[in-house]
Formats: C-alpha cells, structure tokens, sequence
C-alpha cells in the first residue's frame, strides 16, 4: 500500500515522501532500479536528511567513518556538477560521495585502504533508503574525478567514489534491468 503524504506550501503541493508498508528487505531491493528521467519536483529537506541518516549508519572499516558528501542541490551546484559528468540526467538532487584518505583504515601488511569500499557501503545506505521514500536514483561513477575536485573545491586528501543523481521517476526499469545471473554461475559452497 502507498502512502503519499502532501505538505501545501502557498504554491503547490510538495510530495514529502512515498513509504510502502511492510515491505522486507528483498522486496525493497527489487524494487530500485537506475532512475535516468526524473519528475521538476524539488525534494524535501526532511527527505535529504533522512537519506544522509541512511549512510551514517553504515558500516565501515575500523569504524573510522572517512566519508564526506556534498549535497548538490541549488540550482548553481547542479549547474556545475554538468561540467563533471554527461551522467547528471537533470536529477534535481546529487549526492557526491568522497572519502578521506587520510581517514580512512589501511591494512597493514599490504597497505590495501577501505576508502572506496566505505564509501560504497555509505552510498548503497542511501540508495535504498531513497527507494524506500520512493525517491528515484542511479550510481554514477562516469564522472571526472579532477572537474569535482577542482569545480567543488575538494581538498587533496578528499577523493569523490560516486554521484548518486535523485529525484521523483519518471521512467520504468529499463528490460536489461531484469537480467540477472543465476546464482549457480557464481555461488559455490564448500
Ligand atoms: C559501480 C557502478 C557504476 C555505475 N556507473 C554508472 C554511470 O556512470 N552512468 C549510469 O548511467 N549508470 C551507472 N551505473 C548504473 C548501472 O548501469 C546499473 O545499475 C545497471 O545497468 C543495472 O541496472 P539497474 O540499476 O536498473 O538494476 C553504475 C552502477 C554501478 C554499480
């Protein structure tokens, strides 16, 4: 069941968010797919926040929490994020997912860092928590790591992971969307 809550402001109704009941977790991951076409409605503060809330919980390594997000919201940062990336779909929101590599843990024997693997974990968090609010999304990595640095003023200890582009759908799964391995290919148990 869908439930659709409007808050009125003096110029329109604003969707604040789209919650289906009871749904496990399986089901919630079959629901997300790549959003590429997104509906000109803003998204709310109370979304933007619950979908930070979302990667602050995730795991990561040593729990040393070496994110860094940049919300693109404003009309300006939206402008800019189109000189990093084809990839920006007119999403009304973006989400620039970065870690600090100073921050970050570092296996000791190979000196392997957990930085995009945290990362990663963070931007899945709010992945599905979007989908959850019925807030469209798609994992951009084709971006010009050195446009974000320099367009977003990134220091150089901050490297960007990826671009989570969100907004309300206004497209359906692609059919490739579909097409999913068998589990036989690549499961094994010993
Ligand atoms: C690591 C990663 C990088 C991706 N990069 C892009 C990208 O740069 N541009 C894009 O349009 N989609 C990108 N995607 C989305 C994938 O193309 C998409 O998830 C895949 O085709 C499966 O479709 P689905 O998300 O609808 O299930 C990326 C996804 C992942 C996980």
């Amino acid at each position: 069941m869908l439930y659709c809550i409007y808050v009125y402001n003096s110029v329109k109704p604003l969707i604040l968010f789209r919650k289906d009941k009871n749904m496990d977790f399986l089901e919630l991951a079959k629901k997300r797919y790549s959003v590429r076409n997104f509906k000109k409605i803003p998204i709310s503060q109370m979304i933007i926040d619950k979908i930070l809330m979302a990667g602050n919980v995730a795991p990561t390594a040593h729990n040393n929490q070496p994110q860094k997000i940049i919300v693109v919201h404003s009309q300006k940062g939206l402008q800019i994020l189109k000189k990093c990336t084809e990839c920006h779909y007119d999403a009304p929101l973006a989400f620039i997912i970065c870690y600090d590599k100073n921050k970050c843990w570092k296996r000791s024997y190979d000196d392997k860092n957990s930085g995009d693997i945290d990362a990663s974990i963070v931007a899945t968090h709010m992945m599905m928590e979007a989908t959850e609010l019925g807030i469209g999304s798609t994992w951009i990595m084709y971006f010009i790591p050195d446009a974000i640095k320099v367009e977003f003023e990134l220091p150089d200890n901050i490297e960007p992971v990826v671009i989570l582009v969100m907004g309300y759908p206004d497209a359906q799964p692609v059919k490739e969307h579909l097409d999913r391995r068998d589990l036989g290919e690549y499961v094994s148990y010993r």
